[in-house]
């Protein structure tokens, strides 16, 4: 999509300042055409009125039209899953699962081991050790399994370190009953289950620096302990759940605190995901134009961090609309990108245009993971009696890799399309025509590559790493 400066410059300024602006561009852009161009997820959380049918039918075409990555608000928590011990309930799962198929949605799974939404009866065991082991692995063997190859990234452990001093959250009936160890198994448990998902440990407060002293500082060292010990952890999830900065002193993360833990961890090749962002004013106060033109503003300046680091692919939002939010459990309000009547709010405009007028700088491209998306081929591994048709709207080529192979969907009937591989100099490894949807990645080395995909008047580029 080629554009003036002069014109980009007029929006972005509009936009920024939240002059409700329509695109200028291309009527028919989304955050999700828009993030696919430039090979990226952009999400928001599937709130737990939707599984309930408890929302209104504009919740849900925003969602599957604006976003291109979904994670259950609260449905795949082990109290969701596994109310009572060794009985498990996939049904909210799978209800999310079958939506982000039929919508060529990637799925990520939140989350298997978290000190909250313990159902009651793990408790039961937290003086015995062993037995608690047997609990948690059995939980994400079965958890995992029943999702194998349907969600292509999990948080395996959410929230293990304390808040108040950089040291592990003592609370945790997992930490108590088993000792940090837990998150080492938890990690080899999920990798033997589906060698293709993406593991990620997830937490809050990661905003303020990577110090020793800072809760990011501690993570890192984690995190290289992890790595030097061929734990297989893949990505750190930084939920994001920050405030306004003027007018919310409570907590004060900072998008550039936030990028120096991505280039931290960009040198142990794991990747940073927002994975829970939300940008809230506290309650009770006015909230003017001017601080939601502010607003957008943050939320762009997080957004550059996954455009702009090659180690950081995911930015997912705790909510699409404020009438539907958990912030208000946290005194705050208005911390999303859609209104209480579902109306776009600046924040929307700014980071629509920032991927309208993001140029990536020639010699980078971003790598996108090898783990498939949901929309997986086997539709009949859910459920026989609900066959789950892969739905593709016109124009909505996609793709996504699993293991060696690369899946290309939404082809125009009857036609092939033209793969490049390039490396992340933008030198090409390979190159081939796609007849079936299929391209056979067995012979390309390891590593991290840019995929261009041409399909007609179509193009695709994404970002893959090949292990
Ligand atoms: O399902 C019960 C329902 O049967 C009952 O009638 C109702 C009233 O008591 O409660 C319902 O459970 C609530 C659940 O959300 C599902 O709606 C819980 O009380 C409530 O505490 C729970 O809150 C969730 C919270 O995690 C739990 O810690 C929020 O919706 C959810 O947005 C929030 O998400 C977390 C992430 O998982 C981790 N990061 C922080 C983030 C915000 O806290």
């Amino acid at each position: 999509m080629k554009k003036t400066h002069a014109l980009a410059g007029l929006v972005l300024s509009t936009a920024l300042f939240g002059a409700g602006l329509t695109n200028a561009f291309a009527a028919d852009e989304t955050l999700r055409s828009l993030a696919d161009k430039n090979g990226i997820y952009i999400g928001a959380i599937l709130n737990s009125q939707w599984f309930g049918g408890g929302l209104p039918g504009n919740y849900e075409q925003i969602h599957k039209s604006q976003f291109n990555i979904v994670v259950a608000e609260n449905e795949m928590k082990f109290d969701a899953t596994e109310p009572q011990e060794g009985r498990f309930n996939y049904n909210n799962g799978d209800k999310m699962v079958r939506y982000a198929q039929q919508n060529g949605m990637r799925v990520r799974g939140h989350a298997l081991a978290w000190h909250s939404q313990v159902p009651g009866w793990v408790n039961n065991y937290k003086n015995d050790k062993q037995k608690l082991l047997k609990v948690l692995k059995n939980h994400i063997q079965n958890v995992v399994g029943h999702w194998k190859g349907k969600v292509a990234e999990w948080d395996v452990v959410n929230e293990a370190i304390s808040n108040n001093e950089p040291q592990w959250r003592t609370g945790s009936v997992w930490y108590q009953g088993i000792g940090p160890e837990f998150i080492d198994s938890a990690f080899v448990w999920a990798h033997a289950v589906d060698p293709d998902a993406e593991l990620c440990y997830n937490d809050y407060n990661l905003e303020q620096g990577v110090n020793p002293k800072a809760k990011a500082g501690f993570l890192l060292e984690q995190v290289k302990r992890w790595v030097k010990n061929g734990i297989p952890i893949h990505c750190v999830g930084s939920q994001t759940h920050v405030e306004d900065t003027t007018t919310d002193k409570h907590f004060i993360g900072s998008p550039d605190s936030l990028r120096s833990l991505a280039k931290e961890l960009a040198k142990l090749n794991v990747k940073l995901k927002i994975t829970e962002l939300d940008i809230g004013f506290k309650s009770g106060i006015n909230v003017s134009k001017s601080d939601l033109e502010r607003q957008g503003q943050t939320f762009r300046q997080y957004l550059d961090i996954i455009l702009e680091e090659p180690n950081a692919d995911t930015y997912l939002i705790w909510g699409v609309s404020d009438k539907w939010s958990w912030l208000g459990g946290l005194n705050r309000q208005k911390g999303l990108i859609y209104d209480d009547n579902l109306k776009p709010k600046p924040a929307f405009d700014s980071i629509l245009v920032r991927l309208q007028t993001y140029e990536p700088p020639k010699d980078s491209a971003k790598a996108d993971s090898t783990v498939k998306d949901s929309t997986t081929k086997d539709s009949t591994a859910l459920d026989p009696g609900q066959s789950i048709k892969q739905f593709n709207a016109p124009n909505s080529l996609s793709l996504h890799v699993a293991g060696r192979t690369l899946f290309v969907t939404g082809l125009a009937s009857k036609t092939t399309a033209k793969v490049d591989l390039l490396d992340l100099q933008g030198r090409p490894v390979y190159s081939t025509n796609c007849i079936n949807g299929t391209v056979d990645l067995s012979n390309i080395a390891e590593g991290l590559y840019v995929v261009r995909v041409q399909n007609g008047s179509t193009n695709l580029t994404k970002r893959i790493s090949i292990k």
